[in-house]
């Protein structure tokens, strides 16, 4: 796609500039600022990717091209008789359809008569995202289906605009390309055979809590914003269908507003982002024409490099096609490359950072992540949920404290994790006190002794009988970071039972991270485990001072531990009744508490829990990530925090 910044053309020279400074250990490769995603698609065949981006139709293609290991098969439209749903988009009959939204807002036809796209388009493109939308909430496509569709939609539409290259204004005449018919263009997939993630944060934030071996940072260099430029792309992408603004139809933005192309603000966000970059290997993309002085962003670089190193590497930018430039006033890209000495080590082997690695305090690099990729974990929602807890809390109840994103977390005196699952509170008790040097070796021991592997299943068959045989919580540990997602699965006689999570688990170097630091922040807090139902933990000792924070199963969303099969309650009204009398019980004592659920999810509500949140506060976060105005996932999946203070 066209994409202002677009590096489709630097991809070699970035690849050359990298790659002489690996060492072959490198598994991970994060892209801050993806945009078209390009970058992030070509680095996906090597490593394991991250790609991130503040825009949401960036978010979409990612989604489509980075996270995805492969095209989904719309088995569930064929069975309703579409057997090419991109063929079916494109060719519908059409005739005597109105249109809608972007007929509305961004075709000659609207009261507005803006013209960035032919009607004919326009209505083809109302009805294709329209449809997109029907199939999911009829559950005929999942998520992976409809980011798929929709990236496929994105990436077809700027070949029919009637732009320049951005959607800051459409073009007053016809321009040649409008006149085609919109065609979708379905990306082409890489399996890297890798658990890709494709995110939407600000990038200030997300590395508060990432790590990894390679990161890539292509920051806006001037002052163009980029929610202006590409608003059409976003507001189909989001399907959020806002009220639109100016001759130009631009949507809001001030939420959008990226400190990186704001003068005032770029020199302390640059400092903010590379004074915390946790990955050993930087590669930082800018233009001598930039907000930011070539010589002051070196220095800034420098100040945060390993032995204040820093390479460079300059390009011609070669804007128009002239051959004739001159050097005085000739734009060159940059490329910078260092070693961030912010980047602590995760296993130690080799690196003369070794001992800093445990002597890090807790804190470092944002908000703990729970050493088990536990199913509902909170952990992506801390950002917003954290900042609504009150400031002195003595004692934190994390009441379904699963797999203790939440109380880990918990600034308290005192932390008590409570589920009623003993198999995780049993692991969290022997990782109490224990080195966390020690349990990742005991943990690489039974790895090399079962040769566990993301494709050795008869050596995971072997480990799972020995455990059932005689469990220990370690090898439990060891066995969930092999297993199908992650997840702790026992039968009724309480036998480990999850199937073997081929081509994907694995104990990986980050899991060994969050285990380390969870566990050294274990061992910092005051923090007790219990395994009661809800309702029955001992509430002596709270009061106006405690929290009880409460993250249930969610009567409306299913997740496998609504199953009453696995040794946990079934979740019901029943269960959602009772935990309001408790709620309501606390609050009577002046005792906090904050309630994690869900009002509405795929067209369901859970109408009694909005009825009685009516007494209490209610905050409403953001489905997705981090901003709440990105809430466009799933229109009508609703996430709430409700608070009694
Ligand atoms: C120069 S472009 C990246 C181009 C990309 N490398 C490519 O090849 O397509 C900069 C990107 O940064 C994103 N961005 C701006 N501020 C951001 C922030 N604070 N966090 C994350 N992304 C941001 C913009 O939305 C834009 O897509």
């Amino acid at each position: 796609m066209r994409f202002i910044g677009s590096k489709a053309r630097l991809l070699t020279q970035i690849n050359e500039f990298l790659m002489p400074k690996l060492d072959g250990t490198e598994q991970s490769f994060t892209d801050l600022f993806s945009g078209s995603g390009v970058v992030s698609q070509y680095f996906k065949d090597r490593f394991k990717i991250t790609s991130n981006d503040l825009m949401y139709f960036s978010y979409v293609i990612a989604r489509a091209t980075v996270q995805l290991n492969h095209v989904p098969t719309y088995a569930k439209l064929a069975q309703v008789g579409i057997a090419d749903p991109f063929k079916y988009l494109q060719s519908k009959d059409l005739t005597g359809d109105q249109g809608g939204y972007v007929t509305d807002n961004f075709s000659p036809a609207g009261a507005a008569g803006r013209m960035y796209f032919q009607t004919q388009n326009a209505i083809r493109i109302d009805f294709v995202r329209e449809q997109i939308e029907q199939w999911f909430h009829a559950g005929l496509i999942d998520d992976d289906g409809y980011y798929y569709l929709l990236d496929a939609l994105i990436q077809g539409i700027p070949f029919v605009s009637n732009i320049t290259g951005t959607y800051g204004a459409y073009l007053k005449r016809w321009d040649r390309r409008s006149y085609k018919p919109l065609t979708l263009i379905p990306s082409s997939v890489v399996d890297n055979e890798s658990a890709n993630s494709a995110l939407q944060e600000d990038a200030l934030q997300l590395i508060r809590h990432s790590s990894g071996d390679i990161v890539y940072i292509d920051p806006p260099y001037n002052a163009r914003q980029y929610a202006p430029n590409y608003h059409v792309l976003e507001t189909i992408a989001r399907w959020d269908k806002p009220v639109l603004h100016g001759v130009t139809g631009q949507r809001d933005y001030q939420d959008e507003k990226s400190t990186f192309a704001m003068k005032s603000k770029v020199t302390a966000a640059m400092r903010d982002l590379f004074g915390h970059l946790n990955f050993k290997h930087v590669v930082v993309s800018y233009s001598t024409d930039g907000l930011i002085p070539e010589a002051e962003l070196h220095q800034l670089l420098a100040d945060n490099a390993v032995n204040g190193e820093v390479t460079v590497k300059r390009m011609p930018y070669r804007k128009y096609k002239s051959k004739i430039v001159n050097p005085k006033t000739q734009v060159e890209e940059l490329l910078f490359y260092f070693r961030s000495k912010h980047y602590v080590n995760p296993t130690g082997t080799g690196q003369p950072d070794k001992k800093v690695v445990a002597s890090q305090p807790v804190s470092r690099g944002g908000y703990i992540k729970s050493p088990l990729n536990y199913i509902g974990g909170k952990y992506k929602l801390l950002p917003q949920i954290m900042p609504i807890f009150p400031n002195h809390v003595d004692t934190f109840v994390d009441l379904f404290s699963g797999g203790g994103n939440v109380g880990i977390n918990a600034d308290a005196h005192h932390v008590v994790f409570n589920d009623i699952n003993t198999k995780i509170n049993g692991l969290f008790r022997y990782f109490q006190g224990k080195d966390p040097d020690y349990l990742i070796a005991e943990i690489r021991a039974r790895i090399a002794k079962y040769q566990l592997s993301k494709t050795n299943q008869a050596g995971f068959l072997q480990y799972r009988k020995d455990y059932n045989a005689d469990p220990h919580p370690i090898d439990l540990y060891t066995l969930v970071a092999y297993s199908f997602n992650y997840q702790f699965r026992f039968n009724n006689e309480l036998q480990y039972n999850n199937p073997f999570g081929r081509n994907r688990s694995h104990f990986s170097e980050r899991m060994a991270e969050n285990l380390r630091r969870f566990v050294n922040r274990l061992n910092t807090i005051d923090a007790t485990f219990t395994d009661q139902y809800f309702n029955q933990i001992d509430l002596t000792g709270l009061g106006t001072d405690s929290l009880v924070y409460a993250d249930p199963p969610y009567l409306i969303t299913t997740g496998s531990y609504n199953d009453g099969n696995r040794g946990f309650v079934n979740w019901t009204q029943e269960q959602d009744k009772q935990l309001f009398a408790f709620l309501d019980g606390l609050d009577q004592r002046q005792i906090k508490f904050a309630l994690s659920n869900v009002t509405e999810h795929k067209g369901r509500t859970n109408d009694a829990l909005i009825t009685w949140s009516q007494k209490y506060h209610t905050h409403y976060l953001s489905y997705d990530y981090s901003n709440s105005s990105h809430n466009t996932k799933h229109q009508g999946s609703c996430e709430v925090l409700i608070t009694n203070y």
